[in-house]
């Protein structure tokens, strides 16, 4: 008999199929996620979960779940979604999906500072509105990325990627993570400093750091009167790192330049949310890892952590303490 498992979500068919082939899959068909209730009751029986960050697996699911639940298996890198620590009290594995997102969140991360720097966004709103009557010597004039220092806040495997293509834009690099050495960081070309260093020499401040209790907040009222009045703050991590009230403010009064994020806190962000209303932020929603390739193998990647949690194989990638 094939092992029960519920899959939160239709995920790419190049891992659902795998799942499907390997187990009596349960799948919610919707295109919005369970709602926890929900959740609760799918989960009864199961040895295997196959989950996304909009799912909350707290302990509560877990014991609802029975003790024969062997395997969570998130397909996303991060897992704050998650209560870790219960997993483990109850000898539930946990899969994750690192380094197949890497480039693709690299990229984007780029594009977020390439079009909050020279202003996109609101260039193309500027054409929409019919402002566009001919070449203006002073509209629109962005910031300049040659010669610019580039602050990454945690600088693990995305954040190194990050790193990497600053090279081709002729920019300096300063990073900070807890415990980050000067030699690591060399490695990608940048300088090692502290948190406070970092944020008052950057031009640019792009968020790699996984969400936990030391990085909520991370970016608050404080941190954020440290920047440079026309720094931009790049977040392609969690929303949760960045107190928005705060972030809200400094733009609005210019404590900084710009933002531009693709994560928010919470997600999706209500219409009805102050930071839409202003010019200078730029936000997309939730598209890190949004590329064809990089889906499939994230896909792939969940099946494959939940088939060996099923199996009492190891995890090609466990999430570990
Ligand atoms: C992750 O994997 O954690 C990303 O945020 C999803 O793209």
């Amino acid at each position: 008999m094939k092992p029960k498992v519920f899959v939160t979500r239709v995920i790419p068919d190049a891992g659902l199929n795998r799942v499907k082939q390997f187990c009596d899959a349960d799948i919610w068909p919707e295109d919005m996620p369970p709602p926890y209730e929900s959740l609760i009751q799918r989960v009864k029986g199961v040895e295997g979960l196959l989950c996304l960050l909009t799912d909350r697996i707290d302990a509560n699911l877990m014991d609802a779940a029975g003790p024969q639940l062997k395997v969570i298996s998130q397909m996303a890198v991060g897992y704050d979604n998650i209560d870790i620590a219960a997993a483990q009290a109850r000898g539930i594995r946990v899969g994750n999906t690192p380094g197949v997102l890497t480039e693709a969140t690299a990229d984007l991360t780029w594009a977020l500072l390439l079009a909050a720097a020279r202003r996109i966004v609101e260039g193309v709103q500027y054409i929409r509105d019919g402002k566009w009557r001919t070449w203006e010597p002073k509209a629109l004039l962005g910031a300049d990325l040659s010669g610019a220092t580039l602050g990454i806040i945690g600088l693990g495997r995305i954040g190194k990627a990050v790193a990497r293509r600053a090279a081709g834009f002729n920019l300096s690099l300063l990073a900070y993570s807890p415990s980050l050495t000067s030699e690591e960081a060399a490695e990608v070309s940048a300088r090692r400093v502290e948190l406070h260093e970092l944020l008052r020499e950057s031009d640019f401040v792009s968020l790699h750091c996984p969400l936990n209790p030391e990085t909520r907040h991370l970016i608050n009222r404080n941190t954020l009167a440290m920047m440079r009045p026309t720094a931009i703050l790049i977040n392609t991590a969690r929303g949760g790192i960045v107190d928005q009230r705060a972030l809200y403010d400094a733009l609005r009064n210019g404590v900084i330049g710009g933002a531009a994020l693709d994560v928010t806190d919470p997600e999706p962000l209500p219409l009805d949310d102050p930071l839409l209303t202003l010019p200078n932020v730029t936000i997309v929603p939730h598209i890190g890892s949004a590329s064809k390739w990089t889906r499939d193998q994230m896909a792939m990647m969940a099946a494959d952590n939940l088939i060996a949690g099923l199996k009492d194989e190891p995890l090609p990638n466990q999430v570990r303490r």
